[in-house]
């Protein structure tokens, strides 16, 4: 039996691409491949983070490259290649010169690393992840987006910071499509069991109160990467998308079946057929293992039916655009 490393190719060697490969090497999860078409600067990154192997004690392989050859055997691919938008560009602009980019890097992986999994981060995500699964071709189990990670988090920040209690016991989830209409679970919202709605009645000692509180973490949530691009005034959030990506590569390497919300293709679950959205699922070696089907109350179900119509229409235009 041939014993070997698990190989994690970044494409794309940005803000987010660096934390990505900081984080990998820093937990050991495999040698880093990140490759870019910016010469020399995926290079220069791998090699900063790798000089601080010694301080930091990893002992895995970095690269930076800007050949896709290298990412040969790759057993999971992070896609975070893309353009933000720029000023005067519209939301057209943006769709075809990242669905160009999806294009090629999807052809390319195909290419090089047949048997990897994908996990897309690049915006518009949701139909990012779509037109990944149809260049490569892969098992939609294999290729799968990050965004319900990282919703999920913030929701669970804000609730943390709300109750004054240690995040890690906020058990919180976000489903939907990655946009405005994404969908923070209220009535699921727990701390270690106990309801988030509950704990802030016996707060407020009022419904009224309560609900506005929890309507304006659930606000907060849906604008977060806004806020947070609000404050950086250049670029958008880089650390806590890399969080959350390696969160699910690590469920993956490690096959630890983790449940979290995950951008997946339904096949009928939740009542949709054939779109990318973001639901809970178990994610282990074979990726999307399972999607984890929940009950909906009305007003639950119509907001998600919300989502999936967003995300409908982005999968329109890309139609229009030529790219479905
Ligand atoms: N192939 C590979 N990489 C590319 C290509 C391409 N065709 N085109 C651009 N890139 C690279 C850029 O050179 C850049 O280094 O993609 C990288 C993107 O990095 P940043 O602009 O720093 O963006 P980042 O903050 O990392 O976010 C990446 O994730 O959350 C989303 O909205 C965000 O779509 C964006 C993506």
């Amino acid at each position: 039996m041939e014993f070997k490393r698990p190989k994690i190719a970044l494409i794309g060697g940005g803000q987010i691409g660096g934390v990505l490969s900081q984080l990998c090497a820093l937990r050991e999860l495999g040698d880093v491949v990140m490759f870019d078409i910016v010469e020399d600067m995926p290079q220069g990154k791998q090699l900063d983070i790798a000089e601080a192997s010694r301080v930091d004690g990893f002992d895995v392989e970095l690269k930076g490259t800007n050949d896709y050859a290298d990412i040969e055997g790759a057993d999971i691919c992070i896609v975070t290649a893309g353009l933000p938008r720029k000023p005067g560009m519209s939301r057209d602009d943006l769709l075809t010169t990242n669905s160009n980019i999806i294009k090629d890097v999807g052809e390319n992986i195909k290419k090089y690393a047949p048997n990897s999994h994908v996990i897309v981060i690049s915006n518009p995500l949701d139909a990012m992840v779509t037109l990944m699964q149809k260049t490569t071709g892969f098992a939609p189990e294999k290729v799968y987006g990050q965004a319900g990670v990282l919703d999920s988090s913030r929701f669970a920040t804000f609730i943390a910071w709300e109750l004054g209690v240690a995040v890690k016991d906020v058990n919180a989830m976000v489903l939907g499509g990655h946009g405005d209409t994404m969908v923070p679970l209220v009535r699921y919202a727990n701390v270690n069991g106990v309801p988030v709605m509950e704990q802030l009645v016996r707060k407020y000692g009022d419904e009224a109160k309560a609900k506005e509180v929890m309507d304006a973490m659930v606000e907060r949530t849906k604008k977060a990467g806004g806020e947070v691009v609000a404050l950086l005034k250049k670029g958008s959030a880089f650390y806590s998308p890399a969080s959350s990506a390696i969160q699910m590569a690590e469920a993956v390497l490690k096959d630890e079946k983790r449940v979290l919300p995950v951008c997946a293709l339904l096949q009928g679950e939740f009542g949709v057929e054939n779109y990318y959205v973001g639901v809970p699922v178990v994610l282990g070696k074979d990726g999307i293992e399972k999607i984890v089907e929940l009950e909906l109350n009305d007003e639950e179900q119509g907001m998600f039916d919300h989502s999936v119509n967003a995300v409908k229409g982005l999968i329109e235009d890309m139609g229009r655009l030529g790219f479905m």
